[in-house]
């Protein structure tokens, strides 16, 4: 048993998918959540700029006292995960392997597709897990810089979103994929107007999603999952505007967030 706080955090709203199903799959648990919109977005900027991001991000949770990090973001996972995963003395889990493990399993036909920001495209990071558990997996890529912005100015599911939907994900809906990663953890809010373009015979995977049941596995074998709530079970840190977070992170997690989302100065870590 341990009842301290699982750590969770992304450039912005993108890892509230992974919160939403930590606290859907884990009553019990506690959870902090930092969003870094002040930086945000990280996904079109230099590995070295993301990894000192990263850093700073894992150095704030830590000051929380959290027993785990979910690095609930598809382009701090790819670009600086593997170089900073053992410098830190907590757990530390991204998103990408359990996100490309189920669409390795999940694939009939063996052609995947996978959208991300372009540093995680870059990285080359989900085909090299992909490779690893199918080998027989055929990938199409796309990186989708304009997807982030929307999601944060709430176009979930409106005309200019799925006029850019169609921008980028026409070669590979052409492609006849049966799988596509929303490789960047800010996708998933975008799901409605992807799967209806994509159509009823394409599974989305949703990474953040897919790293809630990974941590089952792991709260379950090293025995720590929580068994008291704190009185502030849910925290929610941002490093910019809070208004904006609280409603479109109130209307994702389907529950009002407003007066717990506290703003702190992220370049003090
Ligand atoms: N949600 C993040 C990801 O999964 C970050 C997007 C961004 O800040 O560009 O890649």
């Amino acid at each position: 048993m341990d009842n301290r706080s699982i750590g969770v955090f992304d450039s912005g709203l993108g890892g509230l998918t992974a919160v939403k199903e930590i606290m859907r799959r884990f009553p019990n648990e506690n959870i902090v959540y930092f969003g870094d919109t002040s930086r945000v977005p990280y996904g079109t900027r230099s590995k070295e700029t993301i990894l000192k991001y990263t850093h700073s991000d894992i150095r704030f949770l830590l000051s929380c006292d959290v027993k785990m990090i979910v690095i609930a973001c598809g382009t701090a996972s790819s670009a600086a995960l593997p170089e900073i995963k053992t410098e830190f003395d907590v757990p530390i889990y991204g998103v990408v392997d359990s996100g490309a493990y189920e669409a390795a399993r999940v694939t009939k036909n063996n052609r995947i597709g996978i959208i991300g920001t372009p540093a995680t495209i870059k990285s080359g990071a989900y085909n090299k897990y992909i490779a690893g558990y199918n080998p027989d997996a055929e990938t199409f890529e796309k990186a989708c810089p304009l997807f982030v912005p929307l999601v944060e100015n709430g176009h979930f599911n409106t005309p200019v979103t799925k006029l850019v939907i169609d921008e980028y994900l026409a070669d590979i809906k052409k492609a006849g994929v049966d799988t596509l990663i929303m490789g960047c953890t800010h996708y998933p809010l975008l799901k409605e107007a992807i799967a209806e373009y994509m159509g009823d015979d394409v599974t989305l995977v949703s990474p953040g999603e897919e790293v809630a049941k990974f941590l089952e596995k792991k709260l379950n074998s090293e025995n720590s999952h929580s068994e008291e709530k704190d009185k502030d079970q849910y925290r929610y840190y941002v490093s910019d505007c809070i208004e904006s977070f609280e409603e479109l992170g109130g209307i994702f997690l389907e529950t009002k967030i407003n007066g717990k989302v506290n703003r702190i100065d992220i370049e003090k870590y």
